[in-house]
């Protein structure tokens, strides 16, 4: 065909977005892709419920699993979120020979290796960018980029909601629930912002880092994990008072005991940093993930990590990405583990 169709699976804060980009990128996508790139259908919950999208009569749907399963649709983007039925509908699509774009940190996290393998019994492509800090590029350059050095460790300020309530105490003095309230308002928050203020959704996503950077697979089951809900304005005021500033941050380590054992350690905790380290700059929303690697040194990436237009833009790029492959009946490889590396408890030390 002359046409790649794509099917988005939910219309929230994220899908509504990738609709409005498909659309408005139109031509440019074609030029990028060597083909036309267009909108097959977008499954919601509910007709009435799709945010401020604009579609042609007829692409809305509530049936996600049919859609998925159309002979027209090559790829999938599923940007609903949460566990089910995002995974049935993912692996649905992958079985049905088409390649699949998400941005669902807590299923790769929880069941990554599921998916993996059923995009690799398929020789489709697995692709998930936006899953780890909204639009940073952060996942290419470690499964890719970094792949010839040796990454040791990767701090993470890896949720928005998290870091804008920690920066609302900190230099406006603001409570932690009107912090909280204006970080939902702007759209930051996940559903239940349980996933956020306790770190969940860090976890998750420190899971998805420490595979990519150590090349091994780590699931949210490994991570230690605790959220900023005891954080306090006096925990807040003594850390400025030493230097400090307070932000949640995701620990992802390589560790070498005496006989050279290799070991993976990952947790997420707040954390004091002092305020002359890059990441104490790091304010708002932004998020940000410092890398440090044998022969580079030390890396930083820093952008808006959540948010509707953010988390798009990097959707489309892995969608230019697998379209491409798509198109040169090449297929990339989403994840990378080759080594065998023990990963540590719930990142025990
Ligand atoms: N709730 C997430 C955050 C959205 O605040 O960072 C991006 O994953």
């Amino acid at each position: 065909t002359t046409v790649l169709k794509v099917a988005v699976l939910g219309c929230g804060v994220v899908g509504s977005q990738v609709v409005r980009l498909l659309d408005e990128q139109a031509g440019d996508l074609a030029a990028r892709v060597g083909r036309r790139v267009e909108l097959a259908g977008v499954a919601v919950r509910r007709i009435d419920a799709a945010r401020d999208v604009d579609l042609p009569d007829g692409l809305l749907t509530t049936d996600a699993a049919a859609l998925v399963a159309r002979d027209d649709v090559d790829l999938v983007v599923e940007v609903i979120g949460g566990i089910e039925p995002a995974r049935t509908l993912i692996l649905s699509a992958l079985e049905h020979g088409k390649s699949v774009v998400t941005a669902n940190k807590a299923l790769l996290a929880e069941d990554g290796p599921t998916l993996f393998e059923a995009a690799e019994k398929s020789g489709r492509d697995l692709y998930y960018e936006a899953s780890v800090a909204g639009a940073i590029p952060i996942l290419r350059p470690l499964r890719e980029s970094l792949a010839g050095d040796r990454v040791t460790r990767v701090l993470g300020i890896v949720n928005g909601t998290t870091n804008f309530i920690l920066d609302k105490m900190d230099t406006q003095g603001s409570g932690f629930t009107e912090a909280l309230e204006e970080a939902q308002d702007l759209g930051y928050a996940e559903a239940d912002p349980t996933a956020d203020v306790e770190g969940f959704d860090a976890a998750a996503k420190a899971a998805i880092l420490a595979s990519l950077a150590f090349h091994t697979r780590v699931t949210a089951a490994d991570v230690h994990r605790e959220g900023i809900s005891e954080v306090s304005a006096a925990d807040i005021a003594s850390a400025r008072e030493m230097g400090c500033v307070v932000k949640l941050l995701a620990i992802c380590e390589l560790r070498t005991d005496e006989t050279g054992e290799e070991a993976v350690a990952v947790r997420v905790h707040p954390a004091m940093i002092p305020r002359t380290h890059p990441l104490a700059s790091v304010r708002e929303a932004y998020n940000a993930v410092f890398v440090e690697s044998d022969a580079a040194g030390q890396l930083m990436f820093y952008g808006p990590g959540a948010g509707g237009a953010p988390t798009a833009s990097a959707v489309m790029g892995d969608l230019v990405t697998v379209a491409r492959n798509h198109v040169s009946g090449t297929r990339g490889v989403g994840e990378s583990a080759y080594t065998d590396r023990a990963v540590l408890p719930m990142g025990e030390t």
